[in-house]
């Protein structure tokens, strides 16, 4: 058996909607594994911000009957299209009354009371199209909480359906923070019966965790990097969950990400003032200009720029950096964030900005040209986390140039070595301790290299321009995985 059926079910999907790493992973995994010659499908929900003309997507005939238990049966449209450059079919999940909004999960800053009944509806609108499509997959791949009633259901109500004889299922765990926890009410709409709402699968303190419920019942469960997959084991990063997490360790792999750099790649990037790469900066020096002067930061390319791009929630430390930038405006340094998120942090960095409008900039807001512009005009490019599963902007600006400067954590450990000023080795600046003072402490030592050990900066800029994390490599470790996952399944008493 070589050529692998699989289908990929995610909330979100590059370019079609993205609110974080999620899609850019959803994007790039499937093309990564049709390179490897497997027939591979991606559903995601068809949300009012997907674009069906410019992608040209096609309706498929006839709609898709989802039975929501007590809520009785709903009806989805599907539209089918490509993922671009690929011959990847897209399946897009469309449902007027639970995807027909401005937002993926949220709507300023508020959650959507209903997400249980949406993501239980999309999940179950995954098994139903598999059957309309006479897909039959080897492996459905699911990812985090959204998708996690997926192996719940192949357990379940389709345990002994033909279609699915077979099939396998992978968790990916891309954030365990974020569980799916619900009123116990929406047991009667996952329909799986009561006799599933128990400790040891879905229930957790009277109400339903989806997250539990996939992790117990998939066959094998992914974190997006080794040192996250070990993490989640121990209860400062297990949410709960840790001790499960270990009682499942036999079936608990960890790949790191991949990047697509076709998309993140200063040599072709089309999103950028000027393209460059590591034989030639002088791009990279117009990219900063412009950068400044797009920001009303004077244009100086004497000091450090520091960039800064992500979602404003505490996981990304930005309690740190608050507590710390005070003490970083001291320094002879500029610093461009874009994010959004959190109210109190928006306001707080804007109020930075207002302060020291010369050396602290920001866009709040989601804007994705921008990211690219911060990733190629910034000298360095600052995470500090208190955890990342995997983090994908410290591997974009490796490729851009730009060193990062994180905490060692998750894939931001995995993925980027100190600094090691004898032997000029490494490809960023490291900090340990959760603290302001690690946080400006590092800094301080990276913008010191910058000013004092010029040689030392432009080696690591080097040394981060040539590493490579490609997704063909990521892609063998699922391939070996689903093949593991499959072996399991056929040598083991499910049907
Ligand atoms: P996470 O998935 O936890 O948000 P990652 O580092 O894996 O973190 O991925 C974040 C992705 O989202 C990156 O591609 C990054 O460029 C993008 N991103 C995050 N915030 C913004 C924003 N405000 N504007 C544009 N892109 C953003
Ligand atoms: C999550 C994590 C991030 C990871 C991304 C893609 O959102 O927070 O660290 O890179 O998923 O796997």
């Amino acid at each position: 058996m070589d050529k692998l059926n699989i289908l990929i079910a995610a909330s979100e999907v590059v370019p079609f909607a993205k609110s974080g790493g999620l899609a850019d992973v959803a994007g790039a995994l499937p093309k990564a594994l049709r390179a490897l010659g497997h027939d591979v499908r991606v559903v995601m929900p068809r949300y009012y911000i997907v674009d069906k003309e410019k992608y040209g997507l096609k309706p498929l005939e006839g709609s898709l009957g989802v039975p929501m238990g007590s809520m009785g049966e709903a009806w989805a449209g599907v539209f089918e299209g490509l993922l671009p450059g690929s011959d990847v079919p897209v399946y897009f999940i469309e449902h007027e009354g639970f995807f027909g909004r401005k937002g993926l999960y949220d709507e300023d800053g508020e959650g959507y009371g209903d997400n249980d009944n949406r993501f239980i509806f999309f999940s179950k609108a995954v098994m139903q199209l598999a059957k309309k499509l006479h897909f039959r997959p080897d492996v459905i791949h699911a990812n985090d909480w959204h998708t996690a009633a997926i192996p719940v259901l192949l357990n379940t109500t389709y345990a002994t359906d033909p279609d699915f004889k077979g099939t396998g299922t992978l968790l990916s765990i891309h954030n365990l923070q974020h569980q799916g926890k619900f009123y116990k009410g929406a047991m009667d709409v996952l329909g799986v019966g009561w006799e599933h709402f128990n400790a040891d699968e879905l229930e957790e303190y009277d109400g339903v965790n989806l997250l539990k419920g996939g992790i117990v019942h998939a066959d094998a469960i992914n974190a997006v990097s080794k040192k996250y997959a070990q993490e989640i084991r121990t209860p400062a990063f297990g949410w709960g969950l840790d001790p499960l997490i270990n009682a499942k360790a036999y079936k608990l792999f960890g790949i790191l990400n991949g990047v697509d750099y076709d998309e993140w790649s200063p040599a072709v990037d089309t999103l950028i003032p000027a393209t460059f790469d590591s034989d030639d900066l002088s791009g990279k020096a117009i990219c900063k200009a412009t950068l400044q002067k797009r920001f009303n930061l004077p244009e100086r390319s004497d000091l450090p720029l520091i960039g800064l791009v992500g979602r404003l929630a505490e996981q990304k430390g930005i309690g740190l950096l608050a507590a710390a930038v005070w003490n970083l405006m001291e320094l002879d340094i500029q610093i461009v964030l874009l994010g959004a998120g959190e109210k109190w942090a928006e306001y707080f960095f804007s109020d930075v900005a207002a302060k020291y409008p010369d050396k602290f900039a920001t866009y709040i807001g989601y804007q994705n040209d921008l990211a690219h512009q911060i990733e190629a005009g910034s000298d360095l490019f600052l995470m500090p986390s208190l955890f990342e599963p995997c983090g994908l902007n410290q591997i974009y600006s490796l490729r851009y140039g730009t060193v990062p400067i994180v905490r060692a954590t998750g894939g931001l450990d995995d993925t980027i070595e100190n600094y090691n000023s004898a032997q000029k080795s490494g490809t960023g600046f490291k900090f340990y301790d959760a603290t302001p003072e690690a946080l400006s402490g590092t800094v301080k030592w990276a913008v010191d290299t910058w000013y004092h050990d010029r040689a030392g900066f432009d080696q690591l800029r080097h040394n981060g321009m040539q590493k490579r994390f490609d997704w063909s490599e990521a892609a063998k470790g699922y391939e070996d995985l689903y093949r593991h996952i499959i072996g399991g399944r056929l040598s083991s008493s499910h049907q």
